[in-house]
């Protein structure tokens, strides 16, 4: 008896919390995705190229980042048809060690002057068995960003990665957590595996979230061992003294990269840099500016309140941001997809910019699907379920935004949505 009643009473709490949830949306939401695992080909032999991925520096030159099991040059040859390499670069190789764990080595070299929207077919460390391409991003206007976050390694993750392959986008955007290793170096060289077909064609520039940040204490003290060297962003080009934030332009976009869990007080080199990065800002060559961060400033999401990676960046850096004229602002961590209006101090504001958390990669620790309720007015769309976003910066004016659901098996876009910049608003005058 007393077992019945327990179990009518679990059943009745699911189905309540069924129809809370019920209510918010209205179809079945995905599971956590099964992790999976991207493991190394068999016959690969240990000095062959692995985890190959680029990353651009500079409005004309790639970094090519890759990792061999053993001793290989770090030597890139490329050209602009196949197997027909007229230069070739020898870059740098680093590794790091992990409590037992030693990485392979990993290298970088940067290449270049490269014309803009072209092919290049390159090899690494002179092996003929995996010959790889790239198209780099156009010099104007437009360009297609794909946009993403939070995206670890289960089967989600890869049908989102499948949805971008697709697509025809020309640099990724990636606001922090990348692989999910937590800690687990071997997830890492998985990961590499994983993103290699989509990330060793188109530049991704990443920023880092508190999965990357991997410290021990006492054992591993130091922070982004393993994010540090593997995924090596171009940062000193744009004045900063850290992998953690940077700035680069594409085409007719500035974009700035914080650094959501490292120093960024107001007498933090952080604050300083950016302070310095927006007042070199030309509107003319790019009128478009985004800003991307991991832990979101606006979430009405239940999950990541109070945070003060969130609280306490919004607190000290948004009124830079606000003045600077910033278009938009890209956040990770919420597992989950929201779109802002335009925003200032937690009001609805002309010149303030577009907040979009697209934390829904699919990472392994599922969705969150608990929203504050009523809806605040200033979000203006948002519900949990795994995806990606590309974004169209079409001219100096005009940019579309389509944020993609994965349970739709197909990629169709489910939010789509025209924006217009701040520039073109002559009340919103930088
Ligand atoms: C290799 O590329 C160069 C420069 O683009 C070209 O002149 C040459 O004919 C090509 N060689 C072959 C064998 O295609
Ligand atoms: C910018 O693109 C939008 C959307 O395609 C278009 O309506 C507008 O006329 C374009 N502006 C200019 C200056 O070309
Ligand atoms: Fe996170």
């Amino acid at each position: 008896m007393a077992v019945m009643k327990r179990q009518v009473l679990v059943l009745a709490v699911a189905m309540a919390f069924a129809g809370f949830i019920g209510c918010v949306v209205s179809y079945d939401r995905p599971p956590a995705g099964h992790q999976i695992s991207t493991p190394q080909p068999k016959d690969l032999p240990s000095t062959s190229p692995q985890q190959v991925h680029i990353s651009a520096v500079g409005p004309d030159k790639m970094r090519i980042s890759w990792i061999t099991e053993s001793f290989a040059p770090a030597l890139v040859e490329y050209g602009t048809s196949p197997n027909n390499y007229t230069n070739s670069v020898t870059g740098t190789s680093s590794s790091y060690s992990f409590l037992l764990y030693i990485s392979g080595q990993i290298n970088d070299v940067v290449i270049g002057p490269l014309n803009p929207n072209s092919v290049y077919y390159y090899r690494c460390s002179s092996d003929s068995s995996r010959e790889f391409s790239f198209k780099t991003p156009p010099a104007q206007l437009p360009i297609t960003f794909a946009v993403v976050g939070d995206l670890g390694q289960t089967d989600w993750t890869q049908s989102t990665l499948q949805h971008i392959g697709q697509s025809n986008y020309d640099m990724l955007l990636l606001p922090g957590d990348l692989s999910y290793a937590d800690l687990f170096q071997r997830r890492w060289d998985s990961f590499g595996r994983l993103v290699e077909p989509l990330a060793s064609q188109r530049p991704w520039m990443v920023t880092q979230g508190n999965h990357e940040i991997e410290k021990i204490p006492l054992v591993h003290k130091t922070p982004f061992t393993a994010y540090n060297a593997r995924w090596c962003m171009p940062f000193e080009e744009s004045g900063s003294t850290s992998n953690l934030y940077y700035s680069f332009d594409a085409a007719g976009v500035h974009v700035i990269m914080l650094g959501s869990y490292t120093d960024f007080g107001p007498n933090s080199d952080q604050f300083k840099w950016l302070q310095a990065d927006l007042g070199k800002i030309d509107r003319g060559k790019t009128p478009w500016i985004f800003a991307i961060v991991h832990a979101p400033w606006y979430n009405t999401n239940t999950a990541h309140q109070g945070e003060p990676e969130a609280d306490l960046m919004k607190q000290y850096m948004e009124e830079l941001l606000y003045k600077a004229r910033v278009d938009i602002v890209f956040a990770g961590h919420v597992h989950a997809y929201e779109r802002f209006t335009r925003v200032y101090d937690g009001k609805a504001d002309n010149c303030g910019p577009i907040y979009i958390t697209i934390g829904d990669g699919g990472n392994r620790e599922g969705l969150a699907n608990m929203y504050m309720d009523p809806k605040p007015e200033i979000s203006v769309f948002r519900e949990a379920s795994f995806g990606h976003a590309q974004l169209e910066v079409v001219n100096a004016s005009h940019a579309v935004w389509m944020w993609h659901r994965n349970d739709d098996k197909f990629s169709v876009a489910s939010d789509t949505v025209w924006f217009t910049s701040l520039l073109s608003d002559p009340a919103c005058k930088p």
